[in-house]
C-alpha cells in the first residue's frame, strides 16, 4: 500500500473504460505513480478528467451497502497478508456495516483536533502506527451489470486499496470525493469478492485537516452501476435564464447520438444543440422550480432535474437571474452523534427542512463536497450553495506554513485533481452557485491554478477562497469573523487598501461575503443583528454563513445509561482541542439551540413594524423575487389574562425589495389597552415541501407588559426577635443582614453576584482587544466574593419605617470591594428593596453581571413571568424573545449546553415562583432572571451535562445589568454597547429596585 503518494492514484481502468476517470493509468502498486504526479503532465491529464458524477440511468445499479467482513489492525505491518485472494478465509473476522466510520462501532476511537495535525508534519509520510481497516464482501451481481459496470465509492476516509476478484483495481484518493473503477472485465454473476484495505492516515490526510473528528472508514455508499460500452460517459447541462426565457444546451460525452427531452416544456433537442425556451420559470432558492429532463440514447435514458438560472456579478453584487440576492447562510458539516460521518438521508432531509423553517437560504458545504443527497435536496428545497473542495492544510500554520501543499509544486496535480473532481461531480446542480477552492490553506500558487481549473471546466459559476485576502483569482471578497466595524467599512468600500494597487482595485469592486461569521458555540452568538443591519444597508455586502449549523457531539452513556454528548479529550486522545468541536445552531441530534431561534428572527425575509397606537403596519419585503402572496397575516392581542382579541389581516401587497405602510383595521386600535401586547404574524398560506400551512415566517409587536404598582409604603416598623429582625412578612438574620424567611418561605439572600459560569465566548480570546473575559474574572476572583455585614440600621424618614443593611463584598487576598447598601420597606404584606452599589478600587475590565442571588428551599419547580420569552435573552442575544406572559418549569428554563455554562436568563418585569407559597418579584424597570436547580459554581465546575445534579434548592439570580455574550470563542467579542465595564458604570447602573411579595 503506497500511503505517501501525493495523490491522485485511482484505479486501473481498461482502455475502453476511460469513462469516469482519466487517472486510471496511474497504478497504485507502482512507486512511479508519485513521480508522475510530481510532473506537469499529471495536471494536463487531470484537466481532461470527465464524468465522476452520479448519472441517474435506467440501465441499473446495485448498492453494496450492508454488512461486510471487517478486521482492524494497528498498522500496515500488523495487518494480515493475502486478504485480496478470493479464497482468503475471513470467517474469524467481525462484521461492520458499510457505510460506517469504524471508530463509532467500537474499533479504535474518534479523535478531535482543530488546526493541529495529530501526527508529525513530515509530508507526504504518515506514522507507522496507522490503523488499517480491512473490509471484505462477497456478492452476486445483478444481471443488468454484466454488460459493463463501474464500481463507485462516494466516500472513503482516508484512502483504500481496492481489489475485485483478486485483481487490484487501484487506490482511492480524496475522502469526500467520488472514486470510480471500471469492473466490466471482472464482474461475474455470482460470488464476486470485493476487498478494501482502508488506511486511516495517508498523504491525503495532509490535505484534509478540517476542524472535525478524525473518523476513518467507508462512510458513504458503495454502488456498482451498469455502464455498458457506449453508455453515456458524461453530461453537462447548461441552463441559463433571462426574462422568462431559458437557454438550454446539454453536452453529452458518448458514442451514440443522444436526444434531450423536457416534456413539461415541450422541448426535444439533440445533445449539444442550444435551444431557447419561452415561458420558463427560473430557479431560485425562493422558488426552486425544477424540470425533469430525459437524455436518451438507443441504449439508455438518463433522468436529470434541471433548474434554469444564471449567476452574474454586477455593481459588486451577486445576481441570480438578474436580481441581487443575499446569503442568509450557514456552514454545514456532515456529522451524526452515533454514526460519525454517516448521515442517513432522513436526517439530511429533516435538517434541510429545519433550515428552511428558520429562514436560512444558503449553505456552504464546509469544508468538502457533501454527500450527493444534500445537493439533490438543495435543488429541490431551494438553497444557494457554496460547494467546497475537500481541502484544508491549516496545521501547516503551526510550522510557519513551511512545505504547505498549496504552495508546493509537487502537490499541484493532486490539488487540481481534487478541484476538477469536485466540479465534475456537482456541475449539474442548479443550487451550486459557487466553487470554493477549500478552507484555510494559507496562500500559494496552486490555489490560483485550482481556480483556473474550475473556471475552465465551468465558466458559468463563481470562484471562492477565503484564505488569500488579496482575492486576485476569485470572484468574491471573502472573510471570516471580520468585526462589525470593518464590515461596515467594506460595505462603504472604504476599507484599508491592499499594497498592490491593481489587486486593491480588483478587490474593491468585488461583492463581499462572510463565509464564516457569528461563531455559534455554547451560549450565543451575540451581536447577530448588527451584521444583518449592515447587510441590509450596503448592497456590496451579500450576506454571510454562520459558523456553524451543527454541533459535533458524540453520544455517550454513563454506567446508569444516562446519555450525554462527548467532545475532544473524552476518547483518550493525546492531542486534542477539547470542546471546540461543539459549535452549532443545533445539537448533534439536530435540536435547535437558542441561537437558531434567534437567527430565524434575524434572517426574517419580511420585517413587520407596528406603530405604538396599533393603527399602522409597515412591511418590508426583503425577498429578492417573491411578492407576499404566499403569506397570510394574523394578529392577536394578549394581556395578563391571556389572548382577548385576534383576527386575520387582508393580504398586504408589497413587491420584492419594497416597503409599504398600511392602516390596520380599526378594531385593532380599539383593542389596545394597558399591559397588552399586539403581535402580527406572517405565516405560510399553504403547505410547501419544507413546512406546512400556518408555519410562522416573521412577526412584529407593539405594546408592553403590565407595569407594576410601585408604591410600597414603609408602614411596618422593624421588630426585634432575638437574632432576627422582622419587617412585615420578611425576617432578616441580624448577624448577616440577609433575608431568611419571607411569608413563611425559607430564603437566603440577597448576595451580590458579579460573575457567571463562563460561556465558551467568555473563555474565548477577543481577537481585537486580545483579552479573555473569564481570565479577567479569574484574576480578580470574581467568583469568590465574600460578604461582611458592615452595618445594619433601622431608619424612619418621609417614606416611613425601614431597615438599611450595608454589606461589603470582596474577593480573597484583595482589598478592592463593593459596598451594597440595601434599604428595605414593607407595607405589611409586601417588601420593597432598593439597593445601591458603591464599588472601590480597580476591578477587572468587565463584570459578568450586577445581580443578586437568592437561594430557596424545594417546592418551586415552576414559574410565570411577564416580560420577554419564551426563550433566553442576553443583552446582545434573544432577538426571538417576544413580549408577553409566559410560564415554564424550572427544568425547561435550562439550556443543556454540551459543556455546561451560563444559560437560561429571561427578561421580566414580574416573576412569580409558583409553589405552595407563591413568591413574586417585580420591577417597573425590568430585570433579568435565571432560576436553576444547581448553583452557579456547580454549573461552572461541570464538564458535561451529566455532571449537573439538582441539589434540592432553587438558585435564583436577579440581574440588574448583564454583560453581552459576543462571539469571542472565535472572532469579535462583546460590542461596546453591550459591555459591562465597572469603570464606566453610571448611577442608574448602580441602583436597583425590587418588590417582593
Ligand atoms: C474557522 C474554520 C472552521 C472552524 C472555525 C472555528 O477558522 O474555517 O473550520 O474551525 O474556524 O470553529
Amino acid at each position: 500500500m503506497d500511503l505517501s503518494s501525493r495523490e491522485p492514484a485511482v484505479g486501473t481502468l481498461p482502455p475502453r473504460a476511460r469513462f469516469r476517470s482519466s487517472l486510471g493509468e496511474q497504478s497504485l502498486n507502482s512507486n512511479r505513480g508519485e513521480q508522475k504526479l510530481n510532473s506537469n503532465r499529471g495536471e494536463q491529464k487531470l484537466n481532461s478528467n470527465r464524468g465522476e458524477q452520479k448519472l441517474n440511468s435506467n440501465s441499473g445499479e446495485q448498492k453494496l451497502n450492508g454488512d461486510w467482513r471487517f478486521r482492524l489492525s494497528p498498522s500496515l505491518a500488523a495487518a494480515p497478508e493475502g486478504i485480496e485472494a478470493e479464497d482468503f478465509d475471513d470467517s474469524s473476522w467481525d462484521t461492520i456495516p458499510v457505510p460506517s466510520s469504524w471508530p463509532m462501532h467500537g474499533y479504535g476511537a474518534p479523535a478531535y483536533t482543530n488546526v493541529q495535525y495529530p501526527f508529525p508534519l513530515d509530508p507526504p509520510f504518515v506514522p507507522d502506527e496507522n490503523p488499517i481497516g480491512d473490509h471484505r464482501l462477497t456478492f452476486d451481481a445483478d444481471e443488468s451489470l454484466l454488460q459493463g459496470a463501474v464500481l463507485r465509492f462516494d466516500g472513503v476516509d482516508s484512502t483504500a486499496d481496492v481489489w475485485l476478484n483478486g485483481e487490484l483495481l487501484g487506490t482511492t484518493r480524496g475522502s469526500r470525493l467520488m472514486n470510480e473503477f471500471d469492473v466490466s472485465h471482472l464482474l461475474r454473476a455470482a460470488g464476486n469478492v470485493l476487498v478494501m484495505r482502508v488506511a486511516q492516515w495517508s498523504a491525503s490526510s495532509y490535505l484534509e485537516d478540517q476542524d472535525m473528528w478524525w473518523l476513518p472508514g467507508i462512510f458513504r455508499d458503495v454502488t456498482v452501476m451498469a455502464r455498458p460500452a457506449q453508455a453515456i460517459r458524461d453530461l453537462f447541462v447548461h441552463a441559463d435564464y433571462a426574462d422568462q426565457t431559458g437557454t438550454l444546451r446539454v453536452d453529452v460525452d458518448g458514442d451514440l447520438p443522444a436526444e434531450v427531452r423536457i416534456d413539461e416544456l415541450g422541448v426535444v433537442a439533440a445533445a449539444g444543440q442550444q435551444v431557447k425556451i419561452s415561458n420558463v420559470i427560473g430557479w431560485t432558492a425562493e422558488q426552486p422550480k425544477l424540470y425533469t429532463a430525459k437524455i436518451s440514447t438507443e441504449l439508455e435514458t438518463i433522468e436529470l432535474k434541471i433548474g434554469f438560472r444564471t449567476i452574474t456579478v454586477a455593481d459588486s453584487q451577486v445576481l441570480i437571474n438578474g436580481k441581487p440576492i443575499m446569503f442568509r447562510g450557514v456552514n454545514r458539516h456532515e456529522h451524526h452523534p452515533d454514526l460519525g460521518r454517516v448521515v442517513p438521508r432522513s436526517v439530511v432531509e429533516s435538517e434541510l427542512r429545519l433550515m428552511k423553517q428558520h429562514n436560512i437560504n444558503a449553505i456552504r458545504t464546509s469544508h468538502y463536497p457533501p454527500h450527493p443527497v444534500l445537493l439533490e435536496l438543495a435543488d429541490e428545497l431551494g438553497f444557494y450553495v457554496i460547494d467546497e473542495c475537500d481541502l484544508e492544510t491549516h496545521g501547516f500554520a503551526m510550522n510557519q506554513w513551511r512545505r504547505n501543499p498549496v504552495a508546493d509544486p509537487d502537490w499541484r496535480p493532486a490539488l487540481v485533481d481534487r478541484m476538477s473532481r469536485t466540479v465534475h461531480r456537482d456541475k449539474n446542480h442548479p443550487s451550486v452557485l459557487i466553487w470554493s477552492l477549500g478552507n484555510e490553506c494559507g496562500t500559494g500558487d496552486n490555489l490560483r491554478v485550482m481556480a483556473e481549473t474550475a473556471r475552465n471546466i465551468d465558466p458559468a459559476r463563481l470562484i471562492h477562497y477565503e484564505g488569500d485576502w488579496s482575492s486576485t483569482y476569485v470572484d468574491l471578497y471573502s472573510r471570516m469573523y471580520a468585526p462589525v466595524d470593518e464590515v461596515h467599512k467594506i460595505g462603504e468600500k472604504t476599507e484599508e487598501p491592499l499594497d498592490d494597487e491593481a489587486a486593491d482595485a480588483h478587490r474593491r469592486e468585488l461583492p463581499f461575503v462572510l463565509c464564516e461569521y457569528i461563531h455559534a458555540m455554547g451560549n450565543g452568538p451575540g451581536g447577530m443583528s448588527e451584521y444583518q443591519e449592515l447587510f441590509d444597508r450596503y448592497p456590496r455586502l451579500v450576506g454571510g454563513f454562520v459558523w456553524e449549523w451543527l454541533e459535533h457531539g458524540i453520544r455517550r452513556r454513563t454506567d446508569d445509561g444516562t446519555e450525554y454528548f462527548g467532545y475532544g479529550g473524552d476518547f483518550g486522545e493525546q492531542v486534542h482541542d477539547g470542546n471546540f468541536v461543539i459549535d452549532g445552531l443545533v445539537s448533534a441530534d439536530r435540536e435547535p439551540r437558542p441561537g437558531l431561534i434567534d437567527l430565524k428572527k434575524v434572517y426574517e425575509p419580511v420585517a413587520i413594524d407596528v406603530d405604538d397606537a396599533w393603527r399602522t403596519i409597515t412591511i418590508t419585503n426583503k425577498y429578492a423575487f417573491s411578492d407576499l402572496d404566499h403569506l397570510r397575516w394574523d394578529w392577536a392581542a394578549e394581556d395578563a389574562d391571556g389572548r382577548y382579541a385576534a383576527g386575520v389581516l387582508t393580504t398586504v401587497e408589497v413587491a420584492a425589495g419594497q416597503q409599504a405602510t398600511a392602516n390596520l383595521p380599526a378594531e385593532i386600535a380599539a383593542a389596545r389597552r394597558a399591559g397588552a401586547v399586539l403581535t402580527v404574524t406572517a405565516r405560510l398560506a399553504k403547505d410547501t415541501n419544507w413546512a406546512t400551512e400556518g408555519h410562522e415566517i416573521a412577526w412584529g409587536q407593539a405594546g408592553s407588559v403590565a407595569a407594576t404598582e410601585q408604591s410600597v409604603s414603609g408602614g411596618s416598623p422593624v421588630v426585634h426577635e432575638a437574632d432576627v429582625l422582622v419587617l412585615g412578612p420578611a425576617r432578616f438574620d441580624a448577624t448577616t443582614g440577609r433575608l431568611t424567611d419571607l411569608a413563611g418561605t425559607r430564603i437566603d439572600g440577597p448576595r451580590l453576584n458579579l460573575w457567571r459560569a463562563p460561556t465558551d465566548n467568555d473563555n474565548g480570546m477577543d481577537w481585537h482587544i486580545k483579552r479573555r473575559e473569564s481570565a479577567g474574572w479569574q484574576e480578580v476572583r470574581l467568583d469568590q466574593l465574600q460578604g461582611r455585614l458592615a452595618d445594619v440600621a433601622e431608619i424612619e424618614d418621609d417614606h416611613g419605617h425601614g431597615l438599611r443593611v450595608t454589606t461589603r463584598y470582596a474577593a480573597p487576598s484583595y482589598d478592592r470591594h463593593v459596598d451594597v447598601i440595601t434599604t428595605w420597606r414593607s407595607d405589611g404584606s409586601r417588601i420593597r428593596m432598593q439597593a445601591t452599589l458603591v464599588p472601590q478600587g480597580e476591578w477587572s475590565p468587565s463584570w459578568a453581571r450586577i445581580g443578586l442571588d437568592f437561594v430557596l428551599g424545594g417546592g418551586y419547580d415552576n414559574l410565570a413571568w411577564a416580560g420577554q420569552g419564551p426563550g433566553q435573552k442576553y443583552p446582545d442575544t434573544g432577538q426571538a424573545a417576544r413580549l408577553g406572559y409566559f410560564t415554564s418549569s424550572v427544568a425547561d428554563l435550562q439550556v443543556p449546553y454540551v459543556r455546561p455554562q451560563e444559560n437560561g436568563s429571561r427578561w421580566a418585569q414580574r416573576l412569580t415562583l409558583t409553589g405552595d407559597r407563591p413568591l413574586t418579584f417585580s420591577s417597573a424597570d425590568g430585570f433579568a432572571f435565571a432560576a436553576r436547580p444547581w448553583s452557579q459554581q456547580a454549573l461552572a465546575a461541570a464538564e458535561h451535562t451529566v455532571d449537573l445534579v439538582a441539589d434540592g434548592r432553587l438558585h435564583l439570580t436577579i440581574d440588574h445589568r448583564q454583560l453581552g455574550i459576543g462571539t469571542a470563542s472565535c472572532g469579535p467579542g462583546v460590542l461596546p454597547a453591550y459591555r459591562l465595564d465597572p469603570a464606566q458604570l453610571t448611577e442608574t447602573d448602580l441602583r436597583m429596585e425590587l418588590i417582593i411579595e
